[in-house]
């Protein structure tokens, strides 16, 4: 097995009486992708919010490349290597393409000319390279998640975070995406990314993790989780409702 890159162990969130994430431990391995799937309001973001640091943890440690980042920040989370989509667009409809890239690409490179190239290597990697000087308003919903993925990859993250860049989007720019999520495993990219279709899930995720209510109900291979009937009992049965 690879080296932990990712130690999550006991995390909770507590809102008040709600508990969004409840006592979640799992590792990931350096260049591993793992996907997160639950029904709504399982606490798949919550969980994302942990690991980033846009929340504290109620109680539990998470741990990145050996050390405690439990008490971290999110700027220094992000320097240490996370870097993370969010499920409500980021995108910035009045700058450009490349711009918008950029703003992930300041974190370690404060000079403008730098950035800008960091973040056209990003535009590169995820297909948009060609169209850096547009308008990010004039995007489609497809290419506005693929921005957010070069604008995440700007941060040159070692495990990045991707909240539903699936979701909505049509058979095309589905498998356009995927391409994308791939290709940046394949090249050693460390993700884990949350997704609510299943089938979309087994194509590039041989692990999938489920939460339900906050607990983790399953951790294990694609084709046995997505069998197990505890797993269609919450997801599945639910999705129906
Ligand atoms: N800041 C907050 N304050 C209070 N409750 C919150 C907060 N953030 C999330 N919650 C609650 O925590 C639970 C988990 O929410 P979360 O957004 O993590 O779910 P999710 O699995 O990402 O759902 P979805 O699939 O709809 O995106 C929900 O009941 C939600 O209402
Ligand atoms: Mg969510």
């Amino acid at each position: 097995m690879s080296a932990i890159q990712l130690g999550v162990e006991g995390v909770t969130k507590r809102f008040g009486g709600l508990t969004a994430v409840n006592d979640v431990s799992f590792a990931l391995g350096q260049g591993d992708i793992l996907s997160l799937i639950g029904p709504n309001g399982a606490g798949k973001t919550t969980l994302f919010n942990l690991l980033t640091g846009q929340l504290a943890a109620t109680a539990g440690k998470v741990f990145f490349d050996g050390a405690d980042i439990t008490h971290y920040r999110p700027n220094q989370r992000a320097r240490l290597g996370l870097g993370r989509t969010f499920q409500i667009s980021q995108t910035l409809t009045s700058l450009s393409v490349l711009e918008n890239a950029m703003i992930g690409a300041f974190l370690h490179h404060p000079r403008i000319a730098d950035a800008a190239d960091k973040a056209y290597a990003a535009l590169e990697r995820v297909g948009l390279a060609s169209r850096a000087k547009e308008e990010a308003g004039h995007l489609t919903l497809g290419e506005r998640r693929r921005l957010e993925v070069a604008r995440a990859l700007g941060l040159e993250p070692r495990l990045l975070l991707l909240d539903e860049v699936m979701a909505g989007l049509n058979q095309t720019e589905l498998a356009r995406i995927v391409d994308v999520v791939v290709a940046l495993n394949a090249s050693g990219q460390t993700i884990i990314v949350i997704e609510h279709n299943l089938k979309v899930v087994r194509t590039f995720s041989k692990r999938v993790l489920v939460l339900d209510r906050g607990k983790m109900i399953a951790d294990g291979g694609a084709d046995s989780v997505l069998q197990d009937p505890v797993v269609v009992e919450a997801y599945v049965g639910k999705k129906k409702q």
